[in-house]
């Protein structure tokens, strides 16, 4: 007869697996957002590089179980932030909380520890190359626990089968095409059951329809396997689906930071009932309009005062 041990962790296995595929299936629940907790909490957060002053202050809270998304033009220091949360660089100056603990003077064993409970899906996917998809989502479990191998080959499959990639996990990456890439990158991200997800730039590249379904793939793990995310995207439709909170990052500062609801409001109000600038910038990148306070902001840069001094110093020499 088999005994009850042997059993015993094929069922929590399985039991584990059903509430991982119940994931795919639940479309739109609302997740319990609990703004009692900060999970994440920047506090005047300073980045230079060189003499370029890349983040100037950074002040944000992020709640558990919230999807906060971070938007801004391109430059304006998104990824720069998302490295900082994850102890990937440090900061000039400033305070970063996550889970409450002080990670900014935490030495690189401490950090380990707090990154095995975060996951992160990167701009590019970041999929080693030489190893199969499946490799890929078991490489952090192999890192980071002491499952047996054939834990682990079922882990990977439950991850997989998470992002509807279970057929696929003999591919190598580049025999995937660029949304089975970031639902890999996914799946990998998920693999040690995170509390947070960071995502960057998730959306990027995608045609319109793979895009929806990754927005879909962030909602249903956020809410289902409760899980806090924070996306950077300036994907305006994706993050409108997505948000909980917004908030609007330019050169190196948060503009406006609130609800969803707030920022459709700032989207939809005419220009002319905007009295301040900041709103009507915001309310540009919001719409993608083709002019506004960011276009000029670009005009009025010193491009021909550059030119000028180019052309003055040849004269005089
Ligand atoms: N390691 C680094 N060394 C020097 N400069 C850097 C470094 N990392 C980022 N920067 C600079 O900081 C600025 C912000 O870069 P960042 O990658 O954070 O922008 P972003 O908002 O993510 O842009 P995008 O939307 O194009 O991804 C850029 O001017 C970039 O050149
Ligand atoms: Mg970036």
């Amino acid at each position: 007869m088999i005994s009850k041990e042997i059993f015993l962790p094929e069922i929590s296995l399985l039991i584990y697996a059903k509430s991982q595929f119940c994931t795919r299936h639940v479309r739109t629940m609302t997740g319990p957002i609990d703004t009692a907790v900060p999970i994440i909490s920047i506090n005047g957060l300073e980045k230079s590089f060189g003499n370029q002053r890349v983040l100037e202050g950074i002040n944000l809270e992020v709640s558990k179980g919230e999807i906060m998304v971070i938007m801004g033009g391109s430059g304006c220091g998104k990824s720069t932030l998302l490295r900082h949360i994850t102890g990937a660089i440090a900061p000039d100056k400033g305070s970063i909380k996550l889970f409450g603990q002080e990670i900014t003077t935490m030495s690189e064993p401490q950090l380990n520890e707090v990154r095995k409970r975060f996951g992160i899906l990167f701009q590019s996917g970041a999929l080693f190359n030489s190893l199969s998809v499946g490799e890929n989502v078991a490489l952090p479990l192999r890192e980071h626990t002491k499952l047996d191998n054939t834990t682990i080959e079922i882990m990977v499959k439950i991850k997989l089968e998470l992002v509807g990639l279970r057929e696929h996990a003999d591919k190598m990456p580049a025999q995937l095409s660029g949304g089975m890439q970031k639902r890999a990158g996914l799946a990998r991200a998920v693999a040690l059951d995170p509390q947070i997800l960071f995502y960057d730039e998730p959306s990027a590249g995608l045609d319109p329809v793979t895009s929806a379904e990754i927005d879909q793939l962030i909602i249903d793990l956020t809410r289902k396997l409760d899980v806090t995310s924070v996306v950077v995207t300036h994907e305006m439709d994706s993050a409108f689906t997505i948000a909980d909170r917004m908030c609007m990052l330019d050169r190196g500062v948060i503009l406006k930071m609130g609800t969803r609801r707030e920022f459709e409001a700032l989207r939809d109000t005419p220009p002319e009932q905007l009295a301040e600038e900041q709103d009507r910038l915001i309310r540009q990148f919001l719409r993608g309009d083709a002019e506004g306070p960011i276009t000029q902001r670009k005009e009025n840069s010193d491009y021909e005062e550059d030119i000028l001094m180019v052309s003055l110093r040849r004269q005089t020499k």
